[in-house]
């Protein structure tokens, strides 16, 4: 099989680094992907995320899958693109079509979502230009913190948690007044939840579904979770606190509604729903969906699974999922990022990235690189993950931390503290 993969991230060197080790396939080719694909696959330039270009590429390199990372080109229709199109529709995309993908793509259609079909999440009222006051009421009618988010796509940066009222208020008006562009002409208020956050995974060909390893991600870029969001610092799998019983509940209360409600909106879905979920006083609640892998997770969570991963894509593409059964890693796989000084505000890039290949018993996967006459630079806030393996969650992190301190490129900053709440 010749296979397409979509994206730049250290989410995509974690899936290209497993499907080159399945048996059916020929050719891996990259778009954009970074100095780490380059090293096992072909990049590719094209324009990004242009559907008519990836279609083209598609035809006359006789791709036979295409393996979509971020949700963006999703949310856009891209599995839509190929199913409409006489020349493409036999190609399979690992990705939902637009409909689907409006889990993430619109926060007021997965909360209707998970109301119509009786998911736990935080209670929510909509808010638009013309229903202001009663979104003020109803920021009025809870307690602080209050929870404020873009209702489309704001690249990570939609929601705004506030403890003041006043500043509640003031920031509605201006999220309604394009804060965020188009994405906050809606405003989902949500009751703010208390609790311990991670991630669960799983990858459905509309019918049937398998559940990933579960992992907990490390947002905050300071150590104890403090500091600005980032894209993500680290990541641990699997969680210890995501025992027998608690998946059961989320099997149950969130997974299996998911699929069924899907199936009852008509919504063809062959792909990953990312949960992201809390736990307050031990029940589960979706803070929200993702329709790709999560990043960092995906270098956690990918390298424990030890299936043929086009088998169980190409099951996807032929509804036969039922039949896949996962076989899971059991030791703990820690991620350790290695980010720019400055991010998630400004930083540098260019910087040359010096003894990548003096890494021993760990991952490395590229995040934000490049490869320009024959040296690998910085491109990007998050630049490395390490990820390793471990019998306990300390003896994986000391394996990357030990490399983490062997890669080096000027201003390397990391997070000393991964998994410091498990
Ligand atoms: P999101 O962009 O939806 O992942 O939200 C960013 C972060 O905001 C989440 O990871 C949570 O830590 C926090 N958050 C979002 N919604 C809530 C909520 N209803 N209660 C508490 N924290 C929340
Ligand atoms: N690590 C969180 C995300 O990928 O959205």
């Amino acid at each position: 099989m010749n296979v397409l993969l979509i994206g730049s991230g250290g989410r995509e060197h974690a899936i290209a680094s497993k499907i080159i080790q399945s048996k059916h396939l020929d050719q891996l080719f990259i778009t954009p992907g970074n100095a780490g694909t380059a090293n096992i696959g072909v990049n590719i330039e094209l324009a990004p995320y242009n559907f008519e270009s990836i279609g083209k590429f598609a035809c006359a390199n006789r791709v036979d899958m295409v393996v979509v990372g971020p949700e963006e080109p999703l949310v856009n229709g891209l599995a839509d693109y190929f199913l409409q199109n006489e020349r493409l529709k036999n190609i399979p995309v690992i990705g939902p079509v637009k409909a689907g993908a409006m889990l993430e793509g619109s926060k007021d259609f997965a909360k209707e979502f998970m109301v119509k079909y009786n998911i736990p999440t935080a209670k929510y009222f909509t808010v638009t230009q013309n229903n202001i006051n009663e979104g003020f009421a109803f920021l009025q009618s809870m307690n602080a913190p209050y929870v404020l988010k873009a209702d489309g796509l704001a690249a990570g940066k939609g929601v705004v948690i506030l403890n003041n009222i006043d500043e509640a208020k003031a920031e509605l008006e201006a999220m309604l007044s394009g804060k965020f562009g188009s994405a906050s002409n809606k405003v989902v208020i949500e009751q703010f939840l208390k609790g311990i956050e991670l991630s669960v995974f799983v990858l459905t060909d509309g019918q049937s579904y398998v559940i990933l390893p579960e992992a907990k991600d490390y947002k905050r870029v300071g150590e104890g979770d403090t500091g600005l969001n980032t894209g993500g610092m680290g990541a641990v799998s699997p969680v210890p606190f995501a025992n027998t019983e608690f998946m059961h509940k989320v099997e149950q209360r969130i997974v299996i509604p998911t699929i069924e409600g899907l199936k009852k909106e008509n919504i063809k879905y062959k792909g990953f729903i990312f949960f992201g979920l809390i736990k307050v006083d031990g029940e589960p609640y979706v803070i929200e969906y993702n329709v790709r892998m999560g990043d960092p997770e995906t270098e956690v969570v990918f390298p424990r699974i030890k299936n043929d991963v086009l088998e169980l894509f190409q099951a996807v593409a032929n509804e036969t999922l039922a039949n896949q059964k996962l076989v899971i890693d059991e030791r703990v796989a820690t991620t350790v990022m290695l980010v720019s000084g400055g991010y998630p505000g400004d930083y540098k890039k260019g910087y040359e990235i010096n003894n990548l290949g003096k890494v021993q018993n760990s991952i490395v996967f590229h995040a934000g690189t490049t490869l320009n006459d024959g040296i690998v630079r910085t491109a990007g806030g998050r630049v490395i993950a390490i990820t390793s393996f471990g019998k306990t969650k300390e003896e994986a992190l000391l394996q990357s931390y030990k490399n983490a301190e062997i890669i080096d490129f000027k201003d390397k900053y990391f997070r000393k503290d991964i998994g410091f709440d498990l």
